[in-house]
């Protein structure tokens, strides 16, 4: 694919990462049932790695949001697509990212599912650009943190392809005329 510039996380590295977070996930709520939320699309494929590295009982729900417009920028204004089916009212809950960029996606859906009051409520997300934070967030469970780049793999996407690649790949700024930004 010509448009796809070089490897940043190869298919190796992420999953030595995703089993060293599941065995954290795994000691830090023994003993607990845990709710996983997949933030869709772009967390499929995280997840459905995950989870097999979680040894502890667990269940799966997803949600879908989406900034208002278009592009490789986040507008910060969040909307719901699909909520989640489950009633999360004391439940130990890790929403599941695939990448946090200006944390408004977040830090919006955070808010709104602790109104829900769960038990808990903690963050794990693949890929980090604190370059481009624009909200404090706490993150538990961090894979990496990358540069101001475009990407695109394991499940993220650019309008919509690229998710089936297996390896994060920086996608050339040509392709979207211009900087990440
Ligand atoms: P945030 O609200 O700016 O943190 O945006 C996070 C969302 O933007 C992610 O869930 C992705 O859908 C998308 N996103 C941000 N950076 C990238 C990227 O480099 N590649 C693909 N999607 C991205
Ligand atoms: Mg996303």
């Amino acid at each position: 694919m010509p448009e796809i510039g070089p490897v940043l996380v190869p298919a190796g590295e992420i999953q030595r990462k995703v089993r060293e977070l599941g065995e954290r996930i795994t000691r830090d709520y023994a003993g607990q049932n845990l709710l996983l939320v997949g933030i869709l699309r772009g967390a499929f494929v995280v997840l459905s790695d995950l989870i097999r590295q979680i040894e502890i009982p667990c269940e799966v729900d997803f949600m879908e949001v989406s900034s208002y417009g278009a592009g490789t920028t986040s507008s910060g204004v969040v909307r719901i697509l699909k909520d989640l089916e489950e009633d999360i009212s004391g439940r130990h809950v890790l929403i599941v990212e695939d990448i946090i960029d200006t944390g408004l996606t977040l830090s919006y859906l955070r808010r709104s599912l602790l109104a829900r009051k769960p038990a808990s409520l903690e963050i794990c997300a693949l890929l980090s650009k604190p370059a481009r934070r624009r909200v404090e967030l706490d993150v538990k469970y961090l894979g990496f943190e990358i540069p101001d780049e475009f990407v695109v793999g394991y499940g993220l996407d650019y309008a919509g392809c690229y998710r089936n690649l297996p390896d994060i790949c920086i996608l050339k700024p040509e392709v979207f005329g211009g900087a990440a930004s």
